[in-house]
Protein backbone atom coordinates (compact mmCIF):
# COMPACT_ATOMS: atom_id res chain seq x y z
CA UNK A 1 0.00 0.00 0.00
CA UNK A 2 1.69 3.63 -0.74
CA UNK A 3 0.27 6.87 0.51
CA UNK A 4 0.96 10.64 1.37
CA UNK A 5 4.70 10.10 1.81
CA UNK A 6 4.36 6.56 3.43
CA UNK A 7 5.27 3.67 2.03
CA UNK A 8 5.04 0.14 2.80
CA UNK A 9 6.40 -2.73 0.21
CA UNK A 10 8.11 -5.83 -0.69
CA UNK A 11 11.96 -4.32 -0.75
CA UNK A 12 13.07 -6.75 -4.14
CA UNK A 13 10.28 -4.05 -5.84
CA UNK A 14 12.54 -1.31 -5.01
CA UNK A 15 15.16 -2.51 -7.95
CA UNK A 16 15.74 -0.04 -10.78
CA UNK A 17 12.80 1.91 -9.94
CA UNK A 18 13.16 6.07 -10.21
CA UNK A 19 10.95 6.37 -7.37
CA UNK A 20 12.94 4.34 -4.94
CA UNK A 21 15.32 6.88 -3.93
CA UNK A 22 12.56 8.78 -2.09
CA UNK A 23 11.74 5.71 0.15
CA UNK A 24 15.14 3.65 0.80
CA UNK A 25 16.55 3.90 4.43
CA UNK A 26 18.34 7.51 4.07
CA UNK A 27 21.70 6.71 2.80
CA UNK A 28 22.60 9.84 0.22
CA UNK A 29 23.18 13.70 1.71
CA UNK A 30 22.80 15.03 -1.49
CA UNK A 31 18.83 14.26 -3.22
CA UNK A 32 19.53 17.10 -6.19
CA UNK A 33 21.54 14.64 -8.18
CA UNK A 34 18.90 12.25 -8.17
CA UNK A 35 16.37 14.47 -9.36
CA UNK A 36 18.11 15.31 -12.13
CA UNK A 37 18.35 11.63 -12.81
CA UNK A 38 14.55 11.78 -12.78
CA UNK A 39 14.24 14.60 -14.58
CA UNK A 40 16.51 13.47 -17.59
CA UNK A 41 13.87 10.50 -17.79
CA UNK A 42 10.51 13.40 -18.10
CA UNK A 43 8.48 15.42 -17.01
CA UNK A 44 6.30 12.33 -15.41
CA UNK A 45 7.90 9.78 -14.77
CA UNK A 46 6.10 6.57 -13.86
CA UNK A 47 7.58 4.31 -10.78
CA UNK A 48 7.26 1.19 -10.71
CA UNK A 49 5.80 1.41 -7.41
CA UNK A 50 2.81 2.95 -8.54
CA UNK A 51 3.56 6.54 -7.88
CA UNK A 52 4.13 9.37 -10.37
CA UNK A 53 6.88 11.55 -9.84
CA UNK A 54 6.54 15.22 -11.18
CA UNK A 55 9.97 17.40 -11.35
CA UNK A 56 8.56 19.76 -13.91
CA UNK A 57 7.85 23.17 -12.26
CA UNK A 58 4.71 23.92 -14.38
CA UNK A 59 3.41 20.65 -13.76
CA UNK A 60 3.91 20.68 -9.92
CA UNK A 61 2.40 24.42 -9.52
CA UNK A 62 -0.68 22.87 -11.76
CA UNK A 63 -1.71 20.37 -9.59
CA UNK A 64 -1.28 21.76 -6.34
CA UNK A 65 -3.27 24.24 -7.40
CA UNK A 66 -6.22 22.07 -9.16
CA UNK A 67 -9.11 21.57 -7.28
CA UNK A 68 -9.26 17.88 -9.42
CA UNK A 69 -6.76 16.81 -7.01
CA UNK A 70 -6.65 16.28 -3.06
CA UNK A 71 -5.25 15.07 0.01
CA UNK A 72 -5.85 12.08 1.93
CA UNK A 73 -4.85 10.62 5.35
CA UNK A 74 -2.93 7.42 5.25
CA UNK A 75 -5.46 5.79 7.09
CA UNK A 76 -7.80 5.95 4.27
CA UNK A 77 -5.16 4.72 1.95
CA UNK A 78 -4.80 1.16 2.88
CA UNK A 79 -1.79 2.10 5.57
CA UNK A 80 -1.25 -0.55 8.14
CA UNK A 81 -2.97 -0.30 11.31
CA UNK A 82 -0.67 1.66 13.44
CA UNK A 83 -2.98 1.65 16.64
CA UNK A 84 -3.59 5.12 16.69
CA UNK A 85 -7.26 4.71 15.91
CA UNK A 86 -9.46 6.81 17.74
CA UNK A 87 -6.24 9.25 18.77
CA UNK A 88 -6.11 12.73 16.92
CA UNK A 89 -3.14 12.62 14.79
CA UNK A 90 -2.32 16.56 13.93
CA UNK A 91 -0.85 15.60 10.66
CA UNK A 92 -3.70 13.52 9.38
CA UNK A 93 -6.76 15.09 11.52
CA UNK A 94 -5.93 18.66 10.73
CA UNK A 95 -6.92 20.56 7.85
CA UNK A 96 -3.40 19.47 6.00
CA UNK A 97 -5.14 16.29 5.24
CA UNK A 98 -8.65 17.63 4.54
CA UNK A 99 -9.63 18.51 1.30
CA UNK A 100 -12.50 21.63 0.28
CA UNK A 101 -14.96 22.58 1.90
CA UNK A 102 -14.05 21.20 5.24
CA UNK A 103 -10.28 22.29 4.63
CA UNK A 104 -11.79 25.80 4.35
CA UNK A 105 -14.02 25.84 7.37
CA UNK A 106 -10.79 24.24 9.61
CA UNK A 107 -8.31 26.76 7.87
CA UNK A 108 -10.27 29.77 7.74
CA UNK A 109 -10.83 30.07 11.76
CA UNK A 110 -6.64 30.16 12.47
CA UNK A 111 -5.67 32.27 9.50
CA UNK A 112 -6.58 35.74 10.92
CA UNK A 113 -4.04 35.06 13.39
CA UNK A 114 -1.18 34.49 10.39
CA UNK A 115 -1.94 38.15 8.14
CA UNK A 116 1.20 40.29 7.22
CA UNK A 117 -0.09 42.27 10.08
CA UNK A 118 -0.07 39.88 12.85
CA UNK A 119 3.70 39.04 11.50
CA UNK A 120 4.70 42.57 11.66
CA UNK A 121 3.15 43.02 15.18
CA UNK A 122 5.38 39.72 16.20
CA UNK A 123 8.48 40.87 14.68
CA UNK A 124 10.56 42.63 17.80
CA UNK A 125 8.98 39.55 19.84
CA UNK A 126 10.70 37.40 17.82
CA UNK A 127 13.84 39.62 17.62
CA UNK A 128 13.99 39.28 21.48
CA UNK A 129 13.49 35.44 21.85
CA UNK A 130 16.27 34.60 18.89
CA UNK A 131 18.77 37.38 21.19
CA UNK A 132 18.13 35.76 23.97
CA UNK A 133 18.98 32.41 23.09
CA UNK A 134 22.16 34.48 21.32
CA UNK A 135 22.93 35.62 24.64
CA UNK A 136 22.36 32.43 26.23
CA UNK A 137 25.88 31.19 23.70
CA UNK A 138 28.17 34.33 24.70
CA UNK A 139 31.39 33.05 26.53
CA UNK A 140 31.03 30.18 24.25
CA UNK A 141 33.67 28.47 21.53
CA UNK A 142 31.75 25.41 20.34
CA UNK A 143 28.55 24.84 20.47
CA UNK A 144 25.48 22.34 18.70
CA UNK A 145 24.10 25.07 16.04
CA UNK A 146 20.77 23.04 15.71
CA UNK A 147 20.47 21.65 19.04
CA UNK A 148 21.18 25.04 20.74
CA UNK A 149 19.84 27.64 18.38
CA UNK A 150 18.15 26.59 15.53
CA UNK A 151 15.52 24.04 16.95
CA UNK A 152 15.15 26.38 20.20
CA UNK A 153 13.78 29.48 18.17
CA UNK A 154 10.77 28.02 16.48
CA UNK A 155 9.74 26.08 19.77
CA UNK A 156 10.14 29.44 21.69
CA UNK A 157 7.67 30.98 19.55
CA UNK A 158 4.84 28.15 18.80
CA UNK A 159 4.24 28.03 22.42
CA UNK A 160 4.20 31.64 22.25
CA UNK A 161 1.68 31.48 19.50
CA UNK A 162 -0.11 28.40 21.74
CA UNK A 163 0.38 29.88 25.17
CA UNK A 164 2.33 27.01 25.87
CA UNK A 165 4.93 27.93 29.33
CA UNK A 166 8.88 27.72 29.21
CA UNK A 167 8.53 24.99 31.61
CA UNK A 168 6.87 22.84 28.78
CA UNK A 169 8.67 23.72 26.03
CA UNK A 170 11.84 20.33 26.08
CA UNK A 171 8.59 18.14 25.80
CA UNK A 172 6.94 20.02 23.23
CA UNK A 173 10.45 19.79 21.21
CA UNK A 174 10.36 15.79 21.72
CA UNK A 175 7.07 15.52 20.46
CA UNK A 176 7.10 18.00 17.78
CA UNK A 177 10.70 15.66 16.67
CA UNK A 178 8.88 12.78 16.66
CA UNK A 179 6.38 13.96 14.76
CA UNK A 180 8.62 15.25 11.84
CA UNK A 181 10.41 12.01 12.00
CA UNK A 182 6.97 9.89 10.94
CA UNK A 183 6.43 12.00 8.08
CA UNK A 184 9.04 9.42 6.13
CA UNK A 185 7.02 6.57 7.65
CA UNK A 186 7.25 4.04 10.56
CA UNK A 187 10.81 1.94 10.28
CA UNK A 188 10.23 -0.36 13.35
CA UNK A 189 7.14 -1.52 15.86
CA UNK A 190 9.62 1.10 18.22
CA UNK A 191 9.05 4.04 16.19
CA UNK A 192 5.13 2.84 15.95
CA UNK A 193 5.27 3.00 19.36
CA UNK A 194 6.83 5.71 20.11
CA UNK A 195 4.30 7.67 17.76
CA UNK A 196 1.34 6.60 20.00
CA UNK A 197 3.11 7.55 23.28
CA UNK A 198 3.71 10.90 21.16
CA UNK A 199 -0.47 10.99 20.37
CA UNK A 200 -1.41 10.50 24.05
CA UNK A 201 0.95 13.01 25.68
CA UNK A 202 0.52 14.99 23.01
CA UNK A 203 -2.97 15.02 23.33
CA UNK A 204 -3.28 14.77 27.06
CA UNK A 205 -1.07 18.11 26.86
CA UNK A 206 -3.05 20.12 24.43
CA UNK A 207 -6.35 19.13 26.24
CA UNK A 208 -5.19 20.43 29.53
CA UNK A 209 -4.26 23.71 27.54
CA UNK A 210 -7.60 24.30 26.27
CA UNK A 211 -9.19 23.79 29.45
CA UNK A 212 -7.61 25.97 30.99
CA UNK A 213 -8.23 28.58 27.88
CA UNK A 214 -11.79 27.30 28.93
CA UNK A 215 -11.51 28.71 32.13
CA UNK A 216 -9.04 31.46 31.67
CA UNK A 217 -10.30 32.93 27.90
CA UNK A 218 -7.03 35.39 26.33
CA UNK A 219 -6.32 35.84 22.62
CA UNK A 220 -3.51 33.94 21.70
CA UNK A 221 -4.19 31.25 19.58
CA UNK A 222 -6.25 28.50 21.47
CA UNK A 223 -7.95 31.22 22.64
CA UNK A 224 -8.94 32.72 19.47
CA UNK A 225 -10.78 29.39 18.64
CA UNK A 226 -12.49 28.83 21.41
CA UNK A 227 -13.89 32.36 21.22
CA UNK A 228 -14.72 31.09 17.15
CA UNK A 229 -16.57 28.29 19.04
CA UNK A 230 -17.76 26.33 16.15
CA UNK A 231 -14.69 23.55 16.51
CA UNK A 232 -14.80 20.34 18.22
CA UNK A 233 -12.42 19.08 20.87
CA UNK A 234 -11.06 16.55 18.14
CA UNK A 235 -10.93 19.97 15.62
CA UNK A 236 -9.03 21.67 18.25
CA UNK A 237 -6.29 19.05 19.37
CA UNK A 238 -5.62 18.27 15.90
CA UNK A 239 -5.54 21.98 15.18
CA UNK A 240 -3.28 22.97 17.99
CA UNK A 241 -1.24 19.97 17.02
CA UNK A 242 -0.67 20.64 13.60
CA UNK A 243 0.67 24.23 13.89
CA UNK A 244 3.53 22.08 16.49
CA UNK A 245 4.02 19.61 13.61
CA UNK A 246 3.73 22.01 10.88
CA UNK A 247 5.82 25.20 12.12
CA UNK A 248 8.36 23.60 13.93
CA UNK A 249 11.57 21.24 12.13
CA UNK A 250 10.49 23.17 8.92
CA UNK A 251 11.68 26.17 10.15
CA UNK A 252 14.65 24.52 12.25
CA UNK A 253 15.82 23.80 9.21
CA UNK A 254 15.18 26.44 7.27
CA UNK A 255 17.65 27.99 9.70
CA UNK A 256 20.16 24.83 9.30
CA UNK A 257 20.36 24.61 5.94
CA UNK A 258 20.19 28.42 5.74
CA UNK A 259 23.56 28.50 7.91
CA UNK A 260 25.04 26.22 5.50
CA UNK A 261 24.53 27.89 2.66
CA UNK A 262 25.56 31.27 3.65
CA UNK A 263 29.02 29.31 5.11
CA UNK A 264 29.56 28.17 2.23
CA UNK A 265 28.64 31.72 0.21
CA UNK A 266 30.59 34.61 2.42
CA UNK A 267 29.42 37.30 0.43
CA UNK A 268 25.75 36.45 0.65
CA UNK A 269 26.87 36.03 4.41
CA UNK A 270 28.62 39.25 5.05
CA UNK A 271 25.34 40.50 3.32
CA UNK A 272 23.27 39.41 5.24
CA UNK A 273 24.94 41.24 8.41
CA UNK A 274 25.49 44.36 6.74
CA UNK A 275 22.64 45.15 4.51
CA UNK A 276 19.35 44.12 6.07
CA UNK A 277 16.96 45.08 3.04
CA UNK A 278 18.98 41.83 1.10
CA UNK A 279 17.76 39.69 3.70
CA UNK A 280 14.50 38.54 2.33
CA UNK A 281 15.83 37.88 -1.14
CA UNK A 282 18.44 35.89 0.27
CA UNK A 283 16.15 33.63 2.52
CA UNK A 284 14.01 33.01 -0.69
CA UNK A 285 16.73 31.88 -2.27
CA UNK A 286 17.83 29.23 0.71
CA UNK A 287 14.27 28.27 0.69
CA UNK A 288 14.56 27.98 -3.28
CA UNK A 289 17.73 25.92 -3.09
CA UNK A 290 17.52 23.31 0.11
CA UNK A 291 13.90 23.20 0.68
CA UNK A 292 13.22 21.79 4.22
CA UNK A 293 10.25 19.86 2.69
CA UNK A 294 11.42 18.13 0.03
CA UNK A 295 7.94 16.70 -1.29
CA UNK A 296 4.48 16.42 -1.14
CA UNK A 297 1.46 14.35 -2.89
CA UNK A 298 -1.81 14.51 -4.10
CA UNK A 299 -4.47 11.96 -5.87
CA UNK A 300 -6.78 12.71 -8.24
CA UNK A 301 -10.09 12.96 -6.00
CA UNK A 302 -12.90 11.25 -8.72
CA UNK A 303 -10.33 9.73 -11.23
CA UNK A 304 -11.11 12.69 -13.37
CA UNK A 305 -7.87 14.75 -13.57
CA UNK A 306 -5.05 14.99 -15.46
CA UNK A 307 -1.55 15.38 -16.15
CA UNK A 308 0.11 16.82 -18.48
CA UNK A 309 -2.82 16.07 -20.68
CA UNK A 310 -3.16 12.72 -19.64
CA UNK A 311 -5.80 10.79 -17.08
CA UNK A 312 -4.80 9.85 -13.78
CA UNK A 313 -6.31 7.02 -12.33
CA UNK A 314 -8.03 7.48 -8.61
CA UNK A 315 -6.27 6.91 -6.19
CA UNK A 316 -2.86 6.69 -8.01
CA UNK A 317 -0.23 9.15 -5.77
CA UNK A 318 1.11 11.81 -7.55
CA UNK A 319 4.64 12.84 -5.83
CA UNK A 320 5.04 16.57 -6.46
CA UNK A 321 9.22 16.98 -6.38
CA UNK A 322 9.34 20.67 -5.62
CA UNK A 323 12.53 20.49 -4.76
CA UNK A 324 13.19 19.65 -8.30
CA UNK A 325 10.66 22.01 -9.51
CA UNK A 326 12.91 24.44 -7.65
CA UNK A 327 15.93 24.05 -9.78
CA UNK A 328 13.68 23.21 -13.24
CA UNK A 329 16.09 25.45 -15.63
CA UNK A 330 12.69 26.22 -17.77
CA UNK A 331 11.81 28.90 -14.71
CA UNK A 332 15.47 29.23 -12.94
CA UNK A 333 18.06 30.53 -15.05
CA UNK A 334 21.84 28.92 -14.05
CA UNK A 335 19.43 27.10 -11.30
CA UNK A 336 22.17 25.17 -8.86
CA UNK A 337 23.88 27.85 -8.47
CA UNK A 338 23.08 30.13 -4.77
CA UNK A 339 22.07 33.85 -6.48
CA UNK A 340 21.11 35.92 -3.65
CA UNK A 341 20.08 38.50 -6.58
CA UNK A 342 17.64 35.75 -8.13
CA UNK A 343 15.17 38.51 -9.07
CA UNK A 344 12.66 35.34 -9.30
CA UNK A 345 13.88 33.34 -5.94
CA UNK A 346 10.35 33.84 -4.37
CA UNK A 347 8.41 31.80 -7.46
CA UNK A 348 10.01 28.52 -5.13
CA UNK A 349 7.36 26.03 -4.26
CA UNK A 350 9.10 25.45 -0.71
CA UNK A 351 5.56 26.11 0.74
CA UNK A 352 3.76 24.38 -1.88
CA UNK A 353 0.70 26.35 -3.69
CA UNK A 354 -2.94 26.58 -3.92
CA UNK A 355 -5.41 25.82 -1.24
CA UNK A 356 -2.83 24.25 1.57
CA UNK A 357 0.09 26.64 0.58
CA UNK A 358 1.75 26.98 3.81
CA UNK A 359 -0.10 28.88 6.86
CA UNK A 360 2.83 30.05 8.30
CA UNK A 361 4.95 30.77 5.38
CA UNK A 362 5.06 34.62 6.36
CA UNK A 363 6.14 33.49 9.92
CA UNK A 364 8.69 31.13 8.88
CA UNK A 365 10.21 33.96 6.70
CA UNK A 366 10.99 36.01 9.38
CA UNK A 367 11.99 33.79 11.72
CA UNK A 368 14.18 33.01 9.49
CA UNK A 369 15.46 36.31 8.36
CA UNK A 370 15.33 37.04 11.94
CA UNK A 371 18.24 34.27 12.96
CA UNK A 372 20.05 33.94 10.50
CA UNK A 373 20.94 37.51 10.26
CA UNK A 374 21.05 38.18 14.17
CA UNK A 375 23.68 34.88 14.35
CA UNK A 376 26.48 35.81 12.45
CA UNK A 377 26.08 39.48 13.37
CA UNK A 378 26.76 37.96 17.05
CA UNK A 379 29.33 35.54 15.90
CA UNK A 380 30.88 36.82 12.22
CA UNK A 381 33.75 34.15 12.25
CA UNK A 382 31.45 31.21 12.91
CA UNK A 383 32.50 28.13 10.90
CA UNK A 384 31.74 24.70 11.06
CA UNK A 385 33.77 23.00 13.81
CA UNK A 386 32.85 18.89 13.70
CA UNK A 387 30.95 16.57 11.91
CA UNK A 388 27.95 17.96 10.03
CA UNK A 389 25.45 14.83 10.91
CA UNK A 390 22.01 14.93 8.60
CA UNK A 391 18.69 14.11 9.27
CA UNK A 392 17.79 10.32 8.40
CA UNK A 393 14.58 11.47 6.10
CA UNK A 394 13.85 12.27 2.80
CA UNK A 395 10.56 14.06 2.83
CA UNK A 396 12.54 16.97 5.84
CA UNK A 397 16.00 18.10 4.53
CA UNK A 398 18.48 19.68 7.14
CA UNK A 399 21.16 19.30 9.51
CA UNK A 400 20.36 17.21 12.87
CA UNK A 401 23.71 18.32 14.50
CA UNK A 402 26.18 21.21 13.23
CA UNK A 403 29.16 21.53 15.36
CA UNK A 404 29.90 25.54 14.95
CA UNK A 405 33.28 27.15 16.51
CA UNK A 406 33.39 30.76 17.20
CA UNK A 407 35.50 33.45 18.76
CA UNK A 408 32.64 34.56 21.32
CA UNK A 409 32.87 38.41 22.42
CA UNK A 410 31.77 38.84 26.17
C1 LIG B 1 1.46 23.72 5.16
C2 LIG B 1 6.22 24.06 4.35
C3 LIG B 1 6.72 26.70 8.39
C4 LIG B 1 2.05 26.03 9.39
C5 LIG B 1 2.70 23.61 4.58
C6 LIG B 1 2.97 22.96 3.32
C7 LIG B 1 4.31 23.05 3.10
C8 LIG B 1 4.88 23.76 4.21
C9 LIG B 1 5.10 22.50 1.91
C10 LIG B 1 1.91 22.36 2.39
C11 LIG B 1 2.02 20.87 2.21
C12 LIG B 1 1.19 20.43 1.04
O1 LIG B 1 0.76 21.23 0.20
O2 LIG B 1 0.98 19.21 0.94
C13 LIG B 1 6.75 24.81 5.37
C14 LIG B 1 8.15 25.21 5.45
C15 LIG B 1 8.29 25.96 6.58
C16 LIG B 1 6.98 26.02 7.22
C17 LIG B 1 9.21 24.85 4.42
C18 LIG B 1 9.51 26.63 7.14
C19 LIG B 1 10.51 27.05 6.42
C20 LIG B 1 5.50 26.78 9.01
C21 LIG B 1 5.23 27.50 10.24
C22 LIG B 1 3.91 27.29 10.52
C23 LIG B 1 3.36 26.45 9.46
C24 LIG B 1 6.24 28.31 11.03
C25 LIG B 1 3.07 27.78 11.68
C26 LIG B 1 3.44 27.95 12.88
C27 LIG B 1 1.51 25.36 8.33
C28 LIG B 1 0.12 24.97 8.28
C29 LIG B 1 -0.06 24.28 7.07
C30 LIG B 1 1.24 24.28 6.40
C31 LIG B 1 -0.93 25.27 9.32
C32 LIG B 1 -1.35 23.67 6.53
C33 LIG B 1 -1.92 24.57 5.46
C34 LIG B 1 -3.14 23.97 4.79
O3 LIG B 1 -3.26 22.75 4.68
O4 LIG B 1 -4.02 24.78 4.40
N1 LIG B 1 3.87 24.10 5.11
N2 LIG B 1 6.10 25.31 6.46
N3 LIG B 1 4.35 26.18 8.56
N4 LIG B 1 2.15 24.93 7.19
FE1 LIG B 1 4.10 25.23 6.76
Amino acid sequence: AIAMGKVVLGWFRLLDDPGAMLIRPFQSIDPYPQYERIRARGKVVPSKLGMLLVTDYELCSAVLRDPAYGVAPNRELGQPDLGIDGMVHPLEDSFLFHNPPEHGRLRRIVSPLFTPRAMHDRQARIEAIVDGFLDQLAGREEFDLVGEFAARVPIKIICDLLGVPDAEHRRMTEWGTTLAASIDGMGSIAQVRELRTTLRELNDFLAGMIAQHRAEPNDDVIGHMLADGSLTERELLATSGLLLAAGFETTVNLIGNGVLTLLANPAARQRIVDDPDATDNIVEEILRLDPPIQYTARLSLDGKAKLAGRPVPAGKPVILLTAAANRDPAVFEDPHRFNPDRPNAREHLTFSSGVHYCLGAGLARMEGGIALRALFRRFPDLRVGGTVQRRPSRVVRGPLRLPVRVTSRQ
